[in-house]
């Protein structure tokens, strides 16, 4: 089903994750018994014949999920698990969503136990929930091809889908430490209006299972994996870019070991306060390429500046300050880009006007390099570079970014990042085990170098 929460293996189990689950799974039996007692399964050979061939057609459709960028699977199985409810009913619904969502990566053991048991129910949950909606309106010898059958159809397929869709936000928002209400505005935007596309197509499948028979409805296995292949495809294309970025990002920071995976870590913190502000899924991909990328315009910079260790004289920094504008046009023209430009171009101007290249001030410098700017300055505080052999401590750099709300960052952005887990230590940054092995950071006067004009810094090159 779309929206399944994604937990995985080696994921720290939070206890309100725990509570969530055990709540889920109680809410699930509870339904499962009290569904079966007032709509019970007529025990008929057709009805069993039904049951079966809709959980095998579930099965089907949920053995390739999608998995999209931050954390959510995608399938398709919403459509055959609401036709079997449509003709048998909440609790044929039931068992055609529990089971009927098995995937091979839970067989193969890649899923803890607990995240199998959490989908499962969710999708019963949702599954119940959706056709007692149905039931409860139309029965199941209403009509079928009265319009006021497909509006109710629909009704259940979003129940069904807001059902399951809260169920695996909350997961994944206690997860990742992020708002439930930014996960789930995230996933509506990303597929809510596909997964409603498949409703009708769930509706169809029923009757014609009804009044032609069971073959006749493998046809709508066509449309079913069209779905599931333009999802696939999306989000393909996006991996396969993401990972060249990538390797572009890990040829720029080679040059200079010190900021080995710098620019990864910028892109993961800026994409985690972006999050926190609510941001859409396009500016967070925009805050994730950009943080790979902003840096790029170093490609231009000598070894003799890039990795020199002490201050760097005036002609130095002119010639180092000038990387936003050497990346920005580097990335000019690149069609698919142009959105990351800005970020590029802007993530060392400051708020009160005296960054640079172009002195922009306040909200005229774009909110995402807004975020660029803090998540590039905690990394590179919290990182040993040629001029600064000693790492700021966590509480450290905090206080500086604290520090410098309002004249270098824009204080909002400090606020939320303060929220992140990154932050509060709990992030990736922190739990890297390279980092670990950094000198220990209690003394500070890091060697900062200082920037052309502003002075009192709190970012580094
Ligand atoms: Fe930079």
């Amino acid at each position: 089903m779309a929206g399944s929460s994604d937990v995985r293996i080696g994921t720290r189990v939070e206890p309100r994750l725990w509570l969530l689950i055990g709540a889920v799974t109680a809410a699930a039996a509870a339904l499962f018994l009290a569904s079966s007692a007032r709509h019970p399964l007529s025990d008929s050979r057709d009805s069993l014949a039904q049951l079966g061939f809709w959980t095998v057609v579930a099965l089907v459709t949920s053995s390739f999920p999608v998995s999209t960028p931050r954390g959510s699977v995608v399938s398709v199985s919403i459509a055959p698990i609401l036709a079997s409810g449509f003709l048998g009913g909440p609790t044929a619904a039931a068992i055609v969503g529990f089971v009927g969502i098995l995937e091979v990566r839970e067989l193969r053991g890649e899923v803890p136990w607990y995240g199998t048991l959490y989908n499962h129910c969710s999708t019963l949950i949702a599954a119940v929930l959706g056709v007692l909606v149905y039931s409860a309106t139309v029965g199941h010898s209403a009509n079928p091809w009265a319009p006021r059958t497909l509006a109710v159809a629909m009704l259940a397929g979003l129940v069904f889908f807001v059902v399951a869709e809260v169920l695996a936000a909350a997961s994944v928002a206690i997860r990742q430490g992020r708002a439930l209400r930014a996960v789930i505005a995230n996933d509506v935007r990303a597929y809510g209006m596909t997964f409603l596309g498949l409703v009708p197509l769930a509706w169809l499948m029923a009757f014609t299972y009804e009044l032609i028979g069971p073959l006749v409805t493998l046809v709508f296995a066509l449309p079913l994996y069209t779905t599931r292949a333009a999802y696939r495809s999306v989000v393909e294309l996006r991996h396969m870019f993401t990972q060249t970025v990538r390797a572009l990002a890990s040829a720029i920071d080679a040059r200079d070991p010190s900021t080995k995976r710098h620019s990864e870590h910028v892109s993961g913190i800026a994409v985690e306060i972006g999050q926190e502000l609510g941001l859409r899924e396009a500016d967070l991909e925009v805050l994730e390429w950009g943080g790979l990328f902003h840096d790029i315009g170093k490609i231009g910079i000598s070894d003799a500046v890039l990795l020199k260790p002490g201050r760097l004289d005036r002609d130095e920094r002119v010639q180092m300050n000038q990387h936003p504008v050497k990346g920005a046009e580097i990335l000019a023209n690149a069609d698919r880009l142009s959105a990351v430009v800005p970020l590029v171009r802007f993530h060392h101007e400051w708020y009160n006007g005296s960054g640079y290249p172009d002195r922009l001030i306040g909200e005229e410098i774009p909110l995402l390099a807004r975020i660029l700017a803090v998540a590039d300055a905690f990394e590179a505080m919290t990182a040993v570079r040629p001029y600064q052999p000693v790492p700021k401590s966590l509480e450290k750099a905090l206080t500086e970014l604290r520090r410098c709300a309002g004249t270098q960052f824009d204080p909002q952005v400090v606020d939320a990042f303060m929220r992140t887990r990154t932050a509060r230590g709990e992030g990736e940054i922190s739990a890297d085990p390279e980092r670990d092995m950094r000198p220990p950071t209690a003394t500070g006067s890091a060697l900062e170098h200082p920037p052309l004009v502003p002075s009192n810094s709190a970012q580094t090159r």
